[in-house]
This record gives structure tokens, C-alpha cells and sequence, in this order.
């Protein structure tokens, strides 16, 4: 029965939250000039909110780093989890609903880290644009954000006060990506409130929560704690980014002697993030949902959702807002799932020696592995020639791997 719950739950919030950025689709290489009609009518799609289609028109050359924020989390995501039974696998070629995979959609650990790492990714991106040449907050411009100088500069330091821009970067990110959420979250509110009023609107207002003509209060509220959720590990990755942040410095004057120079403030690279965020993916703990009923003078119910934490067990009215949020068990990601989009650890490669992620214990969830042995041709036994040229023979080599069963 708890079963069968997790699976409408998690059928539930693939419907109603269709729309998501990170899952655009567009072709082109976002480093050469984009193809402006092309992207025009893009701003179609199914994969954004009315409101975030009005923010891309309204923001066109801001889209090109939109599409490359979500290539480099991709890319970064698949790396910090390269040796693990979910390896960050994309649906990105099947074109269907999400890249990440519709188990990506539950609010798990994995849907924590995804969405962390992708609004880094946009911060990221954008504050580099602004200080290159993002009209719209590169130096000077009303999107400007003049940065204060660390405290200290060793004399002959000139500072630079048009850094990489996170303030103007981190306030587009939150408008282009928190707003499908906040949407969401605005309409589970009316739902709920008019279900408590035993408002005639709420069939209207609830008709993403009904099963068999009835509306499932559980599903609200689980409802609106994922969107909170969501918010929170958003916020959690740009503030990354701003944490992250570093002084680069450039060198002027006489050659080599560097008693002159100019700095700045520069994003990390995504590496850098993704390994401040994979930790706290690996230290994250669930997050129970708590809600709190109280009668109106008017004889009213209103409900509140809080997010709770269940060591302290207290209320955190103040989220901290760096550490990752999740609300639902992962699956275990050992056997195969279609529905879900898992595809299963066998055929994986793993360390026998390992007792980590990616040892063969853990990978292979108790099914054993087996091993491969393939011939592959290397250069060796090289040796200097006089001169210039190295000379190296060919050599056949086996190499042995390890596999899940
Ligand atoms: C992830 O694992 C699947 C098998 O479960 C494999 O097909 C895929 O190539 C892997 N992806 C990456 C990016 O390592």
C-alpha cells in the first residue's frame, strides 16, 4: 500500500511540475552567436512557465547562458557522481519529460543536488557574462553591482570593481528559476485554503490533488513542503556560488616582477562547486513536513506547512541556507525502473578493493560481478633517438575490469 502511495506521488508531481529549465532542449552551440529567430520562437516551450517565456523574450541574450548553465551542471553532476549507482544519468536524447529522469522529480537526495548545482550553474555563468560583455550588467550598466575590496590588499594592488557581477547573476537566477516554483507553490496554497473553507472553488482550485472525485489533503500538503524544499536547495546552490567566490589577480609592470596589479572578484569553477555541493549531498538528512493547524475567530481552519528537522526537533522558521533539503527516500537504484527512468547498476564497473560507492558490494546490491579481460594495443619499450624523434614499439596489453552482474 506505502507502495503503491510513492508511486502516485511520484506520478502526482511529474504532472504538475512539467515545467523546467534545465530540460530545454536547443541544438546549438551556445558559444557562437544563437540563431536569434531560432530562439525567438523558442521561447516556446514546454519545458518553461508563461512567466519564464516572458522572462527569456524579455531577456534573449541572457538564454545562451541559461542553455550553458544547464550543460556544465550536467557535465559537473555526471563527474561528482561518476562511481556511484546513480550516476546522474540524462534523458537528454529522448526528449521526454526531464533530463535527469522522472525519479529526479520526487524530491530526494538526487532531486536536492540537481536542483543546487544547476541554479550554481546559472549563477555562475551569468555573473562571467557580466563581466565580459552581458549588456545588461556588464560595468557601468544599471545592472551593476559595484564589489567592495577585500580587506586586505598588499600595496601596489589596484582593485578591480567590476568583478565577475554575482549580485545581478544571482537575482536573474532566483527570477528565471524560482518563478515555476513560486507559481506552483501560490496555486497549492489557494487549493489548500479553499479546501479548509470548504470553498465550492476548491474542485477548481484542486484538480491536480484528486483521486476518484476525491481531493487528498496528504497530497497537498506533500505538495507544498517539495516546492519549499525546492526554493530552499536553489537558494542554498547560488549562495554557493557567492561562498565560493575567490580574488584573481593580474600582474603588470617591468616582466616578471609584479609590483603592480590589478583584482577582481571571480567565480570558482564549476568543480569547485560541485565538490562543495556534493558534500553536502553526502551529510544531507530528510527533512520531515509538519503541519500546523489553528482555528480562525471567525471559525476558520488554516494550515501551515513547515519543513522540520528531525534531530533538533525544532522548527526551522530560519532555513540555514546552505545546507541541501530533501523530503523523500531514494530509491536504491539497483534494478531497473522504466516508469522512474532508472536503469539499474548491472554492466556498471566497479572496484572489487573498494568499500566505498563505487566497490562492487555497494554497486552491485548483492548480485556479484564478474570480470573482463580484453586485449588492448599500447606503445611501449620507447626509446630517445638522436635526434629529435622517440621510437616506441607496439605491445599487446590485457587489461581487466570489473562488472556488475
Ligand atoms: C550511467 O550508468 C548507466 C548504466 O546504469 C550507463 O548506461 C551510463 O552510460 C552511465 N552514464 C554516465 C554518464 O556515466
Amino acid at each position: 500500500m506505502a507502495h503503491i502511495r510513492h508511486k502516485l506521488l511520484l506520478l502526482l508531481a511529474a504532472i504538475v511540475h512539467s515545467s523546467e529549465w534545465t530540460s530545454l532542449y536547443w541544438p546549438y552551440d551556445p558559444r557562437s552567436l544563437p540563431e536569434r529567430n531560432w530562439l525567438k520562437r523558442n521561447c516556446k516551450s514546454r519545458h518553461l512557465t508563461k512567466k519564464q517565456e516572458q522572462l527569456c523574450q524579455s531577456k534573449l541574450d541572457h538564454m545562451n547562458y541559461v542553455n550553458l548553465a544547464s550543460k556544465n551542471a550536467l557535465q559537473e553532476c555526471q563527474s561528482q557522481f561518476h562511481s556511484a549507482a546513480w550516476n546522474c544519468t540524462d534523458f537528454q536524447k529522448s526528449r521526454k519529460d526531464t533530463i535527469y529522469g522522472r525519479h529526479a522529480k520526487a524530491g530526494t537526495k538526487e532531486t536536492a543536488f540537481i536542483t543546487a548545482i544547476t541554479s550554481a550553474s546559472l549563477v555562475r555563468e551569468l555573473a562571467m557574462a557580466c563581466r565580459r560583455n552581458l549588456a545588461a550588467c556588464k560595468c557601468g550598466s544599471s545592472g551593476m553591482f559595484y564589489q567592495a575590496a577585500p580587506f586586505h590588499l598588499p600595496p601596489g594592488t589596484e582593485w578591480d570593481r567590476c568583478g565577475d557581477n554575482i549580485g545581478y547573476a544571482k537575482t536573474f537566477a532566483r527570477q528565471f528559476v524560482d518563478i515555476a516554483d513560486m507559481e506552483a507553490y501560490g496555486e497549492s496554497e489557494k487549493c489548500l485554503r479553499a479546501v479548509n473553507d470548504r470553498s465550492p472553488d476548491a474542485d477548481k482550485l484542486c484538480h491536480f490533488f484528486k483521486k476518484k472525485g476525491r481531493i487528498e489533503k496528504e497530497k497537498i500538503h506533500h505538495r507544498i513542503a517539495k516546492l519549499k524544499m525546492n526554493l530552499h536547495n536553489s537558494d542554498a546552490g547560488r549562495n554557493t556560488v557567492e561562498r565560493t567566490k575567490k580574488v584573481t589577480c593580474k600582474c603588470h609592470g617591468m616582466s616578471g616582477s609584479c609590483n603592480q596589479k590589478t583584482c577582481w572578484h571571480d567565480v570558482a569553477d564549476i568543480r569547485t562547486i560541485g565538490n562543495v555541493l556534493k558534500e553536502k549531498y553526502d551529510s544531507s538528512q530528510r527533512i520531515k513536513l509538519s503541519v500546523k493547524k489553528r482555528h480562525t475567530v471567525g471559525g476558520h481552519i488554516v494550515e501551515e506547512v513547515e519543513l522540520k528537522d528531525p534531530n533538533t526537533r525544532e522548527k526551522r522558521k530560519v532555513l540555514p541556507d546552505d545546507d541541501l533539503w530533501w523530503i523523500q527516500k531514494s530509491p536504491n537504484f539497483c534494478k531497473p525502473d522504466r516508469k522512474k527512468n532508472i536503469l539499474g547498476t548491472s554492466e556498471r564497473e566497479c572496484d572489487p578493493k573498494s568499500e566505498g560507492d563505487n566497490g562492487c558490494k555497494k554497486m552491485c546490491c548483492g548480485r556479484g560481478y564478474y570480470k573482463e579481460q580484453f586485449k588492448v594495443i599500447e606503445e611501449c619499450n620507447c626509446e630517445f633517438k638522436w635526434c629529435c624523434q622517440i621510437e616506441c614499439e607496439q605491445c599487446e596489453v590485457t587489461k581487466k575490469v570489473y562488472k556488475c552482474k
